[in-house]
């Protein structure tokens, strides 16, 4: 891989030279591929579909079909389980409206409140129990998943890779676990169908959540994964037009999946960028792409733990580097990063309970891409070495 030339496809870096962006584990840039694909879209086959008989509507249909299809291919599953939806939150909201369950939910502490907050809600309204998986150096512990996850588990519901630590959890034993318990289990893909290999037949997982803009594409466009008759058994989110076959005053008959799923005029525009992202990155392959973020990563780990007063929380292997300083808070962190031109997330990212367990206010969180270059990782270590001369 070649970062240098691939960020020339990148109008954002060219308008602002000196930028070093390291926040892509909240959302990512887009190339200019994909900002072509979306303008040519716009100018030349903008229709709305499921509707329309006229040729227009046609080519707008075959579009949002060959991005569905594309996309399904890109984690190994069919398009009727792939469902488009606004972004991973919206994902796993419409699981825990429409997903059937009476035992037990597993959640782990370090989740994304998306992937925690909807369950708690679905808990609380139908009076069901939650467990948290503990966080061991990083990592979801399989030890405490052998002991939660039992008969009485209806969902597990856990993150591939966490947001905050970057490692890759031990998602196939975790869904071996729950199988074997006939628990569903859902994943959490955000910060992982961005960076790796992901393939639903292989991980063994009921369900997956990702979003576009975390993976080159545009915001607004997310994908729902459901095991087909999963996806078949679940009532819709939403209800209203494109998702009925026949509705009359007695009776409504809903869309076969995914349509049953999508009410309302979708992001079109949003999943031919989608489309147009995975082709990129399928350019550059994912293996490849899994390794340079990893290796990045793996050089800032070892640059800033010899900053004296620095404590790396991500274990190695990671993909994305979380820290805090003995000298200074993680906002102020940020902000004397952003005055020498770089780009981190400081805060609890979306992660509140995994900060209060491990008793921080938050973390300063450095996420590289495919982009980001060694000189990119000389500029952050020098900015970390000035936050701490100016708190001293
Ligand atoms: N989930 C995104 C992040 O971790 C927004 O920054």
């Amino acid at each position: 891989m070649k970062p240098e030339k691939i960020k020339e496809d990148y109008p954002i870096f060219r308008k602002r030279e000196n930028l070093v962006y390291l926040d892509n584990a909240a959302t990512s840039q887009k190339p200019r591929q994909v900002l072509e694909r979306i303008s040519e879209f716009y100018s030349e086959n903008n229709a709305n579909i499921g509707r329309g008989l006229y040729n227009l509507a046609n080519d707008a249909n075959i579009s949002y079909r060959e991005a569905r299809a594309k996309t399904a291919d890109f984690i190994g599953a069919n398009p009727s389980e792939t469902v488009f939806v606004r972004n991973t939150t919206e994902a796993e909201n419409l699981l825990a409206h429409s997903l059937d369950i009476d035992g037990e939910i597993v959640l782990s502490k370090m989740a994304h409140h998306s992937e925690q907050l909807p369950w708690r809600r679905k808990a609380e309204k139908e009076d069901l129990k939650i467990s948290y998986l503990e966080t061991e150096n990083g990592k979801i512990s399989l030890e405490d998943a052998r002991k939660k996850i039992d008969e009485n588990t209806s969902l597990v519901a856990v993150s591939h890779i966490s947001n905050v630590f970057g490692a890759e959890n031990p998602v196939e034993k975790i869904t071996e676990i729950a199988h074997e318990n006939d628990a569903l289990v859902v994943l959490d893909g955000a910060q992982s169908v961005p960076h790796m290999p992901v393939d639903v037949e292989e991980l063994g997982v009921d369900f997956l959540c990702f979003s576009g803009h975390k993976m080159l594409g545009p915001t607004g466009i997310g994908v729902l994964y459901g095991r087909k008759e999963l996806l078949e058994k679940m009532d819709p989110y939403q209800v209203g037009g494109g998702m009925i076959r026949k509705v009359t005053e007695k009776e409504i008959e809903y869309e076969q999946v995914p349509e049953k799923f999508e009410a309302g005029t979708p992001n079109v525009a949003g999943a031919v960028g989608l489309e147009a992202a995975i082709d990129y990155l399928e350019n550059i392959g994912m293996n490849e792409i899994y390794s340079h973020s990893q290796e990045i990563a793996a050089s800032i780990i070892e640059k800033l733990e010899k900053v004296e007063g620095v404590n790396v929380l991500s274990p190695e292997g990671a993909n994305l580097v979380s820290f805090t300083t003995e000298f200074a808070h993680p906002h102020d962190v940020a902000e004397v990063l952003n005055q020498n031109g770089v780009a981190v997330r400081a805060g609890h990212h979306c992660a509140q309970p995994q900060m209060e367990e491990l008793d921080i206010n938050g973390t300063a969180r450095v996420s590289p891409y495919i982009y980001n270059t060694r000189k990119d990782v000389e500029k952050l270590v020098e900015a970390v070495k000035e936050v701490r001369k100016v708190f001293q």
